[in-house]
Parts: structure tokens; sequence; C-alpha cells
């Protein structure tokens, strides 16, 4: 892949201004809200920003800048994540009770990682320098949605991006696109980064369908909610309905019975016409069967996704593919083979973007995946059709 990398100077460039968008993301937090950890899913924005470098510093520096000094060798074991070839780790839920190394002590850690990252650039290979950029990427948003789930359980409201704006939704009404019968290619192809699981490019069989161009508003929830949805077994999968039991879901997360809704400005009366956001797949489901549709396949959203509104600007849209490796999927070999491949039972594919999404980070080929019953990330629906 070296051949298609950009070059050093450009690659410099990039890496600082990755690097400075996540601190400014974290500008309005104090360390003391960069410590919380609101539950298990969710982990402090200083661990965010500190397990990021380590993935500089553990793939890249240790393994290819000679007599590279780490940091500090307990940070192997406080920031790594989930790479069981790297060894033994921190528990997930416990990230929380990490009162130390401080958030002044892991600004340290940044600016030490960025010297050396930025003095051996010119040797590391560029394929897995831009995995870390987008990887950070990825932080980035996890960050913003975990700071949100924290901050929607403090009664003082606080906004994590004080200058936060909300998208405008596209005006008038929904229209269905109707696609014909056909094989069509997807997953990435040609230049440019893509993760592996976007890969290989394959062809599809898609039957007659339409696809709503744009998203599922506020007031269609509504509308569900006063229909008794939450209420109605028939709509649900099984294990739906069950979660909807075990957790007395009675509306989208971050909504509350005042008609506000939390974000990431803080708390706001709900928008009628804004795209509906924070919701699980169940939901997601359970909603699309109530209006009379289904949520479109993942290869019927990308070869759709031009034609869409609001394809990447406001929410990630749950399909109906599980996640799955593609036709001949291969993962890398050594540690990063753990980034994508060993996640792909269970949970459910997700397409577009969300105003959570770092710019420049999406594209149509981006398969994102969470476990159906999840909802504290940005993520809503548009709805399909068969014909
Ligand atoms: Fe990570």
């Amino acid at each position: 892949m070296d051949d298609i990398a950009p070059a050093p100077a450009t690659l410099a460039t990039r890496y600082a201004a990755i690097r400075a968008h996540t601190e400014a993301l974290v500008a309005a937090l104090s360390p003391e809200d960069q410590c919380v950890q609101s539950m298990p899913d969710a982990s402090p924005a200083k661990w965010h920003r500190a397990h990021i470098t380590w993935f500089f510093e553990q793939f890249l520096l240790t393994q290819h800048v000679p007599r590279y000094q780490v940091f500090d060798p307990a940070f192997v074991y406080l920031f790594n994540s989930y790479y069981e070839a790297v060894g033994a780790r921190h528990p997930r839920p416990m990230r929380g009770l990490l009162t130390r190394p401080t958030a002044e002590q892991i600004s340290a850690y940044r600016a030490h990682v960025d010297q050396a990252m930025q003095t051996w650039l010119h040797i590391l290979p560029p394929d897995l320098v831009e995995l870390g950029l987008q990887h950070e990427q990825q932080h980035q948003e996890l960050l913003l949605t975990d700071i949100l789930h924290a901050f929607a359980q403090n009664p003082l409201a606080p906004a994590a991006e004080p200058l936060w704006r909300e998208p405008p939704a596209v005006a008038g009404p929904t229209k269905f696109r109707h696609y014909p019968r056909a094989v069509v290619r997807i997953g990435h192809a040609g230049q440019g980064f893509a993760f592996d699981n976007e890969l290989p490019r394959h062809e599809v069989l898609l039957a007659d369908y339409a696809i709503a161009d744009r998203l599922v508003r506020n007031r269609d929830w509504q509308d569900f909610i006063a229909d008794r949805g939450y209420a109605t077994a028939s709509l649900w999968m099984s294990d739906g309905w069950a979660t909807v039991q075990t957790n007395g879901w009675q509306a989208p997360l971050h909504w509350g019975e005042d008609g506000t809704q939390m974000g990431l400005g803080g708390r706001t009366p709900i928008e009628p016409d804004a795209p509906v956001r924070h919701i699980s797949w169940y939901e997601a489901d359970a909603f699309a069967r109530w209006a009379g549709a289904r949520l479109p396949t993942e290869g019927e959203w990308e070869a759709a996704a031009a034609d869409l509104h609001e394809a990447t600007t406001h929410v990630w849209q749950w399909t109906d593919s599980a996640y799955r490796p593609y036709p001949g999927f291969k993962a890398p070999g050594g540690a990063v083979g753990e980034y994508n491949g060993k996640f792909m039972v269970n949970q459910m594919v997700l397409r577009g973007g969300s105003m959570a999404t770092p710019p420049g980070h999406a594209r149509a080929t981006y398969r994102n995946f969470f476990h159906p019953d999840k909802r504290w990330q940005f993520t809503g629906l548009r709805l399909a059709r068969d014909l």
C-alpha cells in the first residue's frame, strides 16, 4: 500500500491536525470530567486520549524506532483496549477508576509520543500511521458519545461542546427512491484508505427495492410512541422485546420526560423535524415494522448512497445486515489483525456517518457496527421497502 499512501510531508500535517482535533474536543472538559465512566460500554475521555496515543507507541514507535524509550512501561497494561497479542490489560469496566495517571500526565504522554512520531515519521510504514490516525478519528466520536452519556445523567446538563450547533435537517417530505433488480458491486475500490472490513469488493444481488431519501424524524418517533409502539410485542424481535421490558424503554436514549433531549450542546427541546437518534437496532427494526417498511440491507444502502440526503450528516443508520466478513475477507497478520475481524459476530452494520463523526472520516463503503441493544451512539434509521 506504500505507493498509494500520502507523501510524508502531507502525512505529518495530517498527523498534527488529527491529534490537535482530539485535544480541541476535550477543551471544555475538566480533569474530573475526563475521568468519569458512566457505564462499562463507555470509556473516560482521559482513557481515550491515552489509548489512541498508546496505539502509535505500541504499533509504530516500539516496533520500528530503534532504542525508542516508552513514556511509561505501565501504560502497555493500562491503555491496551482489546489486543490479546499485546497481552493482559486493565478491565474495561474499571477504566473510570484510573484517577492516576492524571489528565495532565496524559497530556505529557501525548506530547512525548507526538514528538517521537514527527521525528521518525519518515521511517514509519505510512499505511500503519494512517490506520493509527483513522483509529484516533473513530475514538474522537466515541469520546463524544461517552461524555454525552455521562453528562446526560448530570442534573446540570453540561455542554460537552459549548459551541455545538445541531446540523439542520433537509426540509420537505420524505420520498422513496426506486431501484430495479440488479447485481451491484459493494466494498472499497481504488485509491485511499479503507478499513479491512470494507474488503474485498464483491457482487451482491439486489431485488427491486425502494429506500427513503432522508432519515426518520423525531415527529415520526413520537407517533410510534403515541401508537404504543414500545408496548406492542408483535412489533418486536423476541430479544428486543425482552430488552425493552428489562430496561423499561419508552423513548430514545437521552429523551427527558419534559420534552427535552440531551445533546453535545446541552439539554434542548426535542426538535420534531430533526432525525431521531440514540435508538437501538431493536427499536429501529420495530419502528420499521410499525411503519409498514423495513431497514435497508447494507448493499441497498451503499448502492443508493449517492442519491440519499442526510447520508453522513446526522446519525449512523442501522441496516438489516449482520456484521459478518465479506466473502474472501482476510484479517491482516499480527496484532492489528484484531482491529475488526474478531468482532464479526452478533452485531449489526450501520452505514453513513453522524454529526459526531470527524470531517473526512466517513465514506460510502464504511461499515460501522454495534450490538443490537446499544443506543448511546448517534444512531438512527432510514426506511426501505420491497417493491
Ligand atoms: Fe481503540
